[in-house]
């Protein structure tokens, strides 16, 4: 048959099948890789997400400058033993105001993304002081000089700025407060009203139980964040994404 000799020309010449092969997989590859650019397309809109305030987000700088994530991963995968040991799978809206993502590529020890709310603010301060107090066999480091290194909120308003800028939607009224916002969600006695119209759910109180900001302070409201923004009683995920 007539096609099939052709089809003995691509075979018996190496080159013409590499340069037919790296076209099929480049069309192949723009079909799946083409569309995920746009993004509203493929993340679902998921009620109480919003942008990390900015105490929850100086936490996240240290989870990331301290590479927490090279032990932990932030992304829970639709498997029924993730599902019964961490909660609800991770949705992608829950990962839309991360720059960079910390879904993490390893799990030494357990997956973070739902950890907000499972101990009290003491259990993190004790457990990131020393690990092996808490749980014997830990490998984990100890943290604990992060509780002498204090945060006055100098480059809170720079690190919004950097984050609109790659695209989270932090308002002018945001950056401006940032500031402000930052001192008062560590301080339960302060006026906190407006911190909490502009992050819905926010936690206000001295995470650390010492006076003034600290690093811990800082850390523990992003890890008491983490997966608490999506109510999920009464999500439910739209079946035709
Ligand atoms: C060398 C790897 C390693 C690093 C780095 C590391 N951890 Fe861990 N982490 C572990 C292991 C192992 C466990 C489980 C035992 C335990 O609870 O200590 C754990 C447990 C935890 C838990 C309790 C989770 C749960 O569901 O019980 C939290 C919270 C935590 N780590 C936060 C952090 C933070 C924040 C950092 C960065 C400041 C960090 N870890 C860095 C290994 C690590």
């Amino acid at each position: 048959m007539a096609i099939l000799d052709k089809h003995k020309l691509i075979e018996t010449n190496a080159v013409l099948l590499l340069i037919l092969s790296f076209l099929v997989v480049t069309i192949g590859g723009l079909v799946q890789i083409v569309p995920l650019f746009y993004l509203e397309n493929t993340i679902e809109e998921v009620e109480g997400m919003r942008p990390y305030s900015p105490l929850e987000l100086a936490g996240r700088e240290i989870y990331i400058r301290e590479g927490c994530y090279v032990c932990h991963s932030q992304m829970i995968r639709p498997m029924r033993d993730e599902v019964e040991r961490y909660g609800h799978y991770s949705l992608a809206a829950e990962s839309m105001y991360d720059h960079p993502f910390q879904w993490g590529s390893k799990r030494t020890g357990p997956d973070l993304a739902r950890v907000g709310g499972r101990y009290s603010d003491d259990w993190h301060l004790v457990h990131l002081r020393d690990p092996q107090s808490v749980v014997p066999e830990s490998i984990m480091p100890k943290y604990g000089f992060m509780e002498d290194r204090l945060l006055d909120g100098e480059y809170i308003q720079d690190l919004l700025q950097a984050h609109r800028m790659v695209g989270v939607p932090y308002t002018d009224e945001m950056i401006d407060n940032a500031t402000a916002d930052f001192l008062v969600q560590a301080d339960p006695d302060s006026d906190f009203d407006d911190l909490l119209v502009r992050y819905p759910g926010a936690q206000v109180r001295n995470f650390d139980g010492q006076p003034g900001i600290s690093e811990t302070d800082a850390l523990i409201a992003y890890l008491q964040m983490l997966g608490t923004l999506v109510d999920f009683s009464t999500f439910t995920p739209d079946p035709s994404r």
